[in-house]
């Protein structure tokens, strides 16, 4: 194991030393760089990613340290726009180093493909006529992608459920697709639309929806570790995050900001590797709530030697391969810093930073708040807002902070006096 991710005072270093450290240490040429810090983009692929396309949005990324994943050291490149995230992600990640980092584990790349069959007069008669036919199903739907199967994923199930509706029974036919390295969604729609026909012929009924399922329940990470109880905080603080996790798992309208913080990071991630993140975010919430009441995608207990053991569980839907991942060459290089080969080794990392982001915010809120480390970057986001420029910014800043009061107002009236003298 290379220790790489543990980069002494990265954060005390400027832009340009960061950008030259992490140059460095991921093998990045110059022109990798031109584009990471957006000086290169190619606005023609832009141009062919989406319609009527007439610039980017652009977003800050940083880089998370501190990360060991099943044994691995991974630097970990964030793409948020919320101030405090990734270094408290960074923080989390530092507790867990003694303990042997974040280990995971998974159910594989499976993804679901739903197929919706109405007018049958007899469902459970037409669910064993398609249950009959998988294998010529199976089949068909693998004709659809060639490479896939090449690689050895493909479909490799059918399963069918009959769900009532206040439009009556309807019959749901499950294909269940191994994407491997790919997110799937092409896959999976294209083969759910081609074996829809061939499954109205054998049953007599009308298909109606053929389209992927973002309850991505197949294709679930799982990441634990160990926080360190005195790294922490102590025993006090170990129990306040302990009760915090529990008001979450207890109740939906905490387990919603709860899971809201672990997506901070997953979200950050799937945004900086140009993955879909909407999907990400639909499963992961879908998931939280599959056992009939919305919880927290989480869990924390104290071990023997009184330290904080964390878990996650969730499904993601990522991929390195396919889609725009491939043809973004910001994603590329997000990839390229991470040393990531393939979608089940990105499922493990993003997994992984979000239960550190998690801890992070227990452990703020079960402290001192989450205001006090926001204050900092805000109060200069503050600054810059009232128009401080160069070393106007720190001082607005730094006086805002001294005062305890972040506001516009307070600002400008810092601003002023800077500016008098
Ligand atoms: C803010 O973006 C995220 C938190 O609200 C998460 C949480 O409350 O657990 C701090």
């Amino acid at each position: 194991m290379k220790p790489t991710s543990r980069i002494e005072g990265f954060h005390k270093l400027s832009q340009n030393e960061k950008i030259d450290k992490i140059k460095q240490m991921a093998g990045l040429t110059d022109d990798e760089v031109k584009i990471l810090t957006a000086q290169n983009v190619p606005m023609d692929l832009f141009d062919r990613m989406i319609e009527n396309n007439i610039g980017v949005m652009t977003v800050p990324i940083g880089v998370a340290t501190n990360f060991i994943i099943d044994d691995t050291s991974r630097l970990v490149p964030m793409a948020v726009e919320e101030s405090s995230v990734v270094a408290a992600a960074s923080n989390a990640a530092k507790m867990t180093r003694n303990h042997g980092g974040f280990h995971t584990s998974s159910t594989g790349s499976y993804m679901i493909g739903q197929i919706q069959v109405l007018d049958l007069q007899t469902p459970e008669f037409a669910s064993h006529i398609i249950l009959s036919n998988k294998e010529q199903l199976l089949k068909l739907a693998n004709e659809q992608d060639p490479v896939l199967v090449k690689f050895g994923g493909g479909a490799t199930d059918l399963e069918t459920r009959i769900i009532g509706t206040s439009v009556g029974d309807m019959l749901i036919v499950h294909l269940i697709v191994n994407a491997l390295d790919a997110m799937g969604a092409n896959a999976v729609n294209t083969m759910a639309e081609a074996i829809a026909p061939e499954i109205e012929k054998l049953t007599g009924g009308v298909v109606r929806l053929r389209i992927l399922s973002n309850l991505a329940d197949r294709r679930v990470i799982r990441a634990r570790a160990v926080f360190d109880a005195e790294m922490l905080g102590g025993e006090e603080v170990v129990e306040g995050i302990i009760d915090a996790w529990a008001f979450a798992d207890a109740d939906p309208y905490r387990a919603a900001t709860h899971n809201k913080g672990i997506m901070n990071a997953i979200s950050a991630i799937a945004l900086a590797t140009a993955n879909d993140w909407r999907a990400i975010e639909a499963g992961a919430h879908s998931y939280a709530a599959r056992n009939g009441f919305y919880t927290s995608l989480t869990t924390y207990e104290i071990n023997e030697d009184g330290n904080l053991v964390g878990t996650i569980e969730i499904p993601l839907a990522l991929g390195t391969i396919g889609g725009a991942s491939r043809i973004h060459p910001t994603a590329q290089i997000n990839l390229k810093i991470m040393g990531v080969k393939g979608a089940q080794e990105l499922a493990s990392i993003v997994a992984s930073v979000g239960l550190a982001q998690n801890l992070a915010a227990l452990r703020a809120l079960a402290t001192e708040g989450i205001q006090k480390g926001h204050m900092k970057l805000h109060a200069r986001n503050m600054a810059t807002q009232v128009g401080a420029v160069g070393e106007e910014i720190d001082k607005v800043a730094a006086k805002m902070i001294k005062l305890g009061k972040v506001r516009a107002d307070v600002a400008e009236e810092a601003l002023k006096e800077i500016r008098k003298k």
